[in-house]
């Protein structure tokens, strides 16, 4: 397919790589930040604008991947008539891209996505349309770089999926990065803890959290807590946060 990029954030440089590694064409990268839009049309050996004025109007499709406040802006002034048009936010309803085109969709890959990232980790996409048509489109389009990985989402499961993915993601590596900063203070080095991490999340394919709890809180070993708080004294963020989770999961895991 033919295929438009507009924006050439994290989402734009990932999902173009696939694309063009699935033999797609991309026929420009639009973005206001012109700077990043030509180093990721030269890689991919095309045109770059920062202008929606100089849209390229040949294309099949037209991925938008702007900050979810700009997708109104950044289509204020676009008319791709006939054209199959889809955002890649979770939280934005596809009705955004209705004065667009009538084949207005939706393409969210549910992944933590990075430019530097070298390759493109396994990722669901999921795909919501205003017509079978755009449907049928976006699908042909997720298929071909995830053969086995795409699903359907409305806006009201896609944000729900949006809101668990906040947790398990965003936030399990905002505690990554308070414990490597505590490790760091600490004279420890953080990788000792990498063996750790890993059956953390590998044993989530074989059983429900909740039934996985271990440490000082849930075997309510209330002097080990006290000493932990003593250590912690010198570190009152990290403090806050062993505060919040020790209470929750003294008071029960699925609290
Ligand atoms: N990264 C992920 O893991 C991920 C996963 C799934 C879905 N998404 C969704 O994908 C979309 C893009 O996310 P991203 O992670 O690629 O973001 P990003 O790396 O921050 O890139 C955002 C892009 O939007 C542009 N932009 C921001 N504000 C703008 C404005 N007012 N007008 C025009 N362009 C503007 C940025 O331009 P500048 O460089 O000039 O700021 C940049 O090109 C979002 O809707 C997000 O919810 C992200």
């Amino acid at each position: 397919m033919d295929i438009v990029l507009i924006g050439s954030g994290n989402v734009a440089a990932v999902l173009g790589r696939k694309f063009v590694a699935a033999g797609h064409n991309i026929l420009q990268v639009l973005s206001r930040n012109a700077t990043s839009a030509s180093e990721l049309a030269y890689e991919w050996n095309t045109e770059s604008a920062n202008y929606t004025s100089l849209i390229n109007k040949e294309a099949d499709v037209y991925i938008i991947a702007v900050a979810d406040r700009a997708i109104e802006e950044v289509v204020a002034d676009i008319s791709l008539p006939g054209k199959v048009v889809a955002h890649t936010a979770a939280a934005v309803d596809m009705s955004v891209l209705k004065k667009v085109t009538a084949n207005y969709g939706v393409f969210y890959p549910l992944q933590s996505l990075r430019k530097d990232q070298e390759e493109m980790p396994e990722t669901p996409i999921y795909t919501e349309a205003a017509n079978e048509e755009a449907k049928k489109v976006l699908d042909q389009l997720a298929q071909s770089i995830y053969k086995n990985a795409v699903f359907e989402a409305d806006y009201d499961k896609r944000t729900k999926l949006h809101v668990a993915a906040v947790f398990v993601n965003n936030f399990t590596n905002h505690i990554f990065t308070l414990a490597e900063k505590y490790c760091q203070q600490e004279g420890i080095d953080f990788s000792e803890l990498l063996p750790l991490i890993n059956n953390t999340f590998f044993r989530l394919h074989k059983a429900s959290p909740g039934s996985l709890q271990t440490g000082p809180a849930a075997r309510a070993d209330m002097e080990t807590i006290h000493k932990h708080r003593e250590m912690l004294g010198k570190h009152p963020q990290i403090l806050e946060w062993y505060d919040l989770f020790t209470e929750r999961i003294l008071k029960s895991p699925l609290s």
